[in-house]
C-alpha cells in the first residue's frame, strides 16, 4: 500500500474517496474540523443539514457513503462518526479511524484520501493521527485467501493520502505514514502466520519463513533442528515434540540496528503450530483453534516484519521454540521426568502445559545474547483467557521496572495489558516429589503458576512474560495479530530512551 501525504484543501482534492471526520451536533458546545467546515460550505451545507435532520447522528464509528458530492473534487465522500464532542477521547478517536478505513477497504476504490490531521484531542500530534490512519489502513487491507479455491479478485485500496492539516508539515507526516504502515505490515504478517493451518503451518514452515523475512533484510536468522537441539541438550522443546512426526524448531532472528557493545532486547515466542494436549488430549469441541498456539511465535515474526520496514536504532533478538504436540506411541506421558537446558528437572504431570516447556528452553537459549531484557509471548494458558478475556494480555515480571514499560507500551498502543503477580506463595505450587519442579501446579491460579515455571529459568536478566492466550485469537475474526503493536511500541520506546541518553551523555559525567 502507497502511503503521501498532501497540502492540498479537502474541497480540492482528486480522489475516489474523500474521508472526513464528523462530530455530532452539541448544542451548548458545536464543534467541527476545519476540513469539516470547509467541505460543508462547498456543499451548501449539505453536511449540516444531514447532521440536522438526523440522516448522519455521527454515533462514534459510524459511517455514511455520499456518492458524486457536488462542489468538492472527490468521487465520494465518506463520513466517519466522532461521537459527541463533549466526551471526546483517544478511544473514540481509535474506534472512528478503525471504523473509517474498513468502511473505505470495502468500497470499490483504489485510492482515498483522508482529512484525520485537523487536531482532535490536546495531547495528540496530527503526526499521530496520521501513523494510526496508516496502521488501520494496511490492517483493513488484510485478506486471509490461503487454500480458498473461489477467492474473488476484488477491487483493493492501494494507495491512500493523508491531508496535512495547516501548519503541519508534510516530511513530518510522512515519516508517521511510513511508522504506522510499517506497524499494520508487522500486525497483517503475525495475522496470516496464526490462521494458516496447522497442517501448512508446521515448525519447519515457520523457520522457512524466518529465514525469508531475513532474505528479504538485514536480518540474520539461524535455525537448530533435532539434531542441533540434541547436541544443545534442550531435552524440554525435545520431549515436546517426540510424538509428532513434524521435527521441531529454534528458531533465532538478530536485528542489528544499534552498535554492536549495545545489549540486545530478546523477544521469546512459543511456538506450538498444533497443541492436541498430547497423551494428557483436549476435548475434541474447538480443538481447531489450537492453531494457534503459536500466536506468540507470531507475533516475533511480526515485529521483525515491523523492525525491517522502520529500522530502529537498536538490537533485537526473537527466539522462537516450536514444536507440534501430539499423543502417539514416542510422546511425552504423564509423569515422565526430562532434563532442560538449564539443567533443572522437569517432573511432567499434564502434557498439555508444553508451552513452559518449549519456553524455559529457549529462555535458557537468551542468556547467551546478554539482554537488556527478554519478553516472552505465549497463549500459555486457558486460565489467562477466563481471567481477563479478549482485553488485555497478563503481563507477568520479575522487574516492576520493565513491567512498567510493557504496560506503558500497552497503554499507548492501546494493545492493553494487565500486571499480575508471581509470588514466592505461588512458587510453592510447584514443588515436586520426582523432580526439582513440576510443569502444573493446582487447580487455582493457572496463569500465575504457568508464569511462576517460566520465572525459575529467567533469574539471570530483566524478564517478564505475555500470557496472550486470550488475546492473541478471536473467535470470530481469527488471529489478531496482537501483541505485535504492544511489542513495536516497547522497542520504539527503547530507542528513543537510548537516543536521548546519548544527548545526555556528557551531562552525567558532570
Ligand atoms: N495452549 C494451551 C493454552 C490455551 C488454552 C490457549 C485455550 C488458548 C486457549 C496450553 O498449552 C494449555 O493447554 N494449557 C493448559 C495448562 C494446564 C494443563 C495446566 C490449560 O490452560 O488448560
Ligand atoms: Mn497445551
Ligand atoms: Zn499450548
Amino acid at each position: 500500500m502507497h502511503f503521501s501525504a498532501s497540502n492540498a484543501a479537502a474541497t480540492d482534492i482528486s480522489t475516489q474517496c474523500l474521508v472526513l471526520p464528523v462530530f455530532k451536533i452539541h448544542p451548548q458546545a458545536p464543534r467541527q474540523t476545519p476540513a469539516f467546515k470547509q467541505v460543508d460550505q462547498a456543499l451548501g451545507g449539505l453536511l449540516q443539514r444531514l447532521l440536522d435532520n438526523g440522516d448522519f447522528p455521527a454515533d462514534t464509528g459510524s459511517t455514511l457513503l455520499l456518492p458524486e458530492p457536488q462542489g468538492i473534487q472527490a468521487q465520494r465522500l465518506l463520513l466517519i462518526g466522532l461521537g459527541d464532542p463533549e466526551n471526546f477521547s483517544e478511544p473514540a478517536l481509535r474506534s472512528a479511524i478503525l471504523a473509517a478505513f474498513s468502511a473505505a477497504s470495502k468500497l470499490a476504490i483504489t485510492e482515498a484520501a483522508a482529512a484525520f490531521t485537523d487536531p482532535l484531542l490536546d495531547d495528540r500530534e496530527p503526526e499521530w493521527q496520521a501513523r494510526l490512519c496508516a496502521e488501520n489502513a494496511v490492517k483493513a487491507s488484510y485478506r486471509y485467501t490461503h487454500g480458498k479455491s473461489t477467492a474473488k479478485e476484488s477491487v483493493t485500496l492501494a494507495s491512500l493520502t493523508v491531508l496535512a492539516a495547516e501548519g503541519v508539515a508534510t516530511d513530518r507526516i510522512d515519516e508517521s505514514l511510513a511508522l504506522g504502515a510499517g506497524v499494520g505490515a508487522g500486525i497483517n504478517f503475525a495475522r496470516e502466520l496464526g490462521n494458516l493451518p496447522g497442517n501448512v503451518l508446521t515448525p519447519r514452515y515457520l523457520a522457512e519463513q524466518a529465514v525469508e523475512l531475513g532474505n528479504n533484510g538485514a536480518l540474520k536468522v539461524t535455525v537448530l533442528g533435532d539434531d542441533e537441539l540434541e547436541e544443545l541438550g534442550a531435552g524440554a522443546i525435545l520431549a515436546v515434540g517426540k510424538g509428532s512426526s513434524e521435527p521441531s524448531r529454534l528458531i533465532v532472528l538478530e536485528y542489528q540496528g544499534a552498535p554492536d557493545d549495545q545489549p540486545p532486547h530478546v523477544l521469546v515466542g512459543k511456538g506450538i503450530t498444533f497443541d492436541t494436549g498430547g497423551i494428557s488430549i483436549k476435548p475434541s469441541a474447538n480443538m481447531d483453534e489450537m492453531r494457534y498456539d503459536m500466536g506468540g511465535a507470531a507475533s516475533v515474526m511480526g515485529t521483525f516484519k515491523t523492525l525491517l520496514e522502520v529500522k530502529p536504532a537498536i538490537n533485537v533478538v526473537g527466539i522462537i521454540a516450536s514444536a507440534e504436540n501430539m499423543p502417539d506411541g514416542n510422546a511425552l506421558k504423564p509423569g515422565d521426568v526430562i532434563t532442560t537446558l538449564k539443567g533443572l528437572t522437569v517432573e511432567v504431570l499434564n502434557t498439555d502445559a508444553e508451552g513452559r516447556l518449549v519456553l524455559c528452553d529457549a529462555l535458557t537459549y537468551a542468556e547467551r545474547f546478554k539482554p537488556a531484557s527478554v519478553v516472552d509471548m505465549a497463549t500459555l494458558t486457558g486460565a489467562m483467557v477466563i481471567a481477563l478475556g479478549g482485553e488485555a494480555s497478563g503481563v507477568f515480571s520479575n522487574d516492576d521496572g520493565l513491567a512498567e514499560e510493557l504496560l506503558e507500551a500497552a497503554d499507548e498502543s492501546w494493545d492493553r495489558a494487565w500486571q499480575l503477580p508471581i509470588w514466592d506463595e505461588y512458587q510453592k505450587l510447584l514443588e515436586s516429589n520426582f523432580a526439582d519442579l513440576a510443569n502444573i501446579g493446582g487447580r487455582g491460579a493457572g496463569a500465575i503458576t504457568a508464569a511462576c515455571f517460566l520465572s525459575r529459568f529467567a533469574s539471570d536478566y530483566r524478564w517478564a512474560h505475555l500470557d496472550i492466550a486470550g488475546t492473541a485469537w478471536d473467535g470470530k475474526k481469527g488471529a489478531t495479530g496482537r501483541p505485535v503493536g504492544l511489542l513495536t511500541q516497547y522497542l520504539f520506546d527503547r530507542e528513543a530512551e537510548g537516543l536521548d541518553a546519548d544527548q545526555l551523555g556528557p551531562l552525567e559525567e558532570v
